[in-house]
């Protein structure tokens, strides 16, 4: 029997991370952040003083990668990392090693050794193009570039953060570009993923869309 994936692509800020944990959650799936693992490697290479441009040394730490994730968060080397990701400059090292493609094909398997019953919901830019071309449904997940610009925002300032809202505009517009842009598996919204703009639906809203069209595609027997 074939393991049920959801894929979840989309450009950075869209929600498509809390939407895709969301729905995993109300399944009963098992969810992967993709992103988590491109983030994984940049902070990994940078303790193990690996240059994010070294291909060949990035792909090969990607193929033993020692991360766990489990409840009690996400272990790199057995040193809890979940917030250590989600620094900034980790986050630009995860662009610039997953602009490499030895690195993708290293990271390839892993990815898919995700999916085992009774299913998963993952979410990232290529899931359903490449990693998972046979993905049960597969959604591409965006919201215009005020509205994540204005998400990340409140986001920053509700963590006591100061932020500049044009300038977070600016970054994500070049953002875009740059993920849209690359050689290797480009940010782009593929034919066979239904398209889901969040700019003005709440996270329940975009959890019912998604979890709706699955329940057709069950229906249908897909
Ligand atoms: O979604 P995120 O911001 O955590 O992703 C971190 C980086 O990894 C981002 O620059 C895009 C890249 N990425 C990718 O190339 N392919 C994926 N499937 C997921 C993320």
């Amino acid at each position: 029997m074939t393991v049920p994936v959801i894929t979840i692509d989309g450009p950075s800020a869209s929600g498509k991370g809390t939407v895709a944990a969301l729905v995993a959650q109300r399944l009963g799936f098992h969810y992967l952040d993709s992103g988590s693992l491109y983030r994984l490697l940049a902070l990994h290479a940078r303790n193990k003083a690996i240059d994010w441009a070294d291909e060949a040394a990035l792909a090969a730490e990607a193929l033993h990668l020692p991360v766990v994730f489990n409840e009690a968060g996400v272990w790199l080397d057995g040193v809890e990392s979940g917030a250590l990701i989600r620094a900034e400059a980790i986050g630009n090292g995860a662009s610039r090693v997953a602009s490499l493609p030895a690195v993708r094909a290293a990271l390839l398997q892993r990815q898919r050794d995700f999916a085992v019953g009774p299913g998963l919901v993952t979410d990232g830019r290529d899931m359903g193009s490449v990693v998972f071309p046979a993905a049960a449904l597969k959604v591409f997940l965006t919201a215009s570039a005020e509205e994540r610009a204005e998400r990340r925002y409140k986001q920053l300032i509700g963590k006591g953060e100061s932020a500049n809202l044009p300038q977070i505009k600016q970054d994500i517009i070049e953002r875009d570009e740059r993920d849209a842009a690359r050689s290797v598996a480009p940010l782009r919204h593929e034919p066979d993923a239904l398209l889901l703009d969040t700019t003005r639906l709440s996270i329940d809203q975009a959890v019912d869309a998604v979890m709706g069209w699955f329940d057709e595609r069950q229906a249908a027997g897909l």
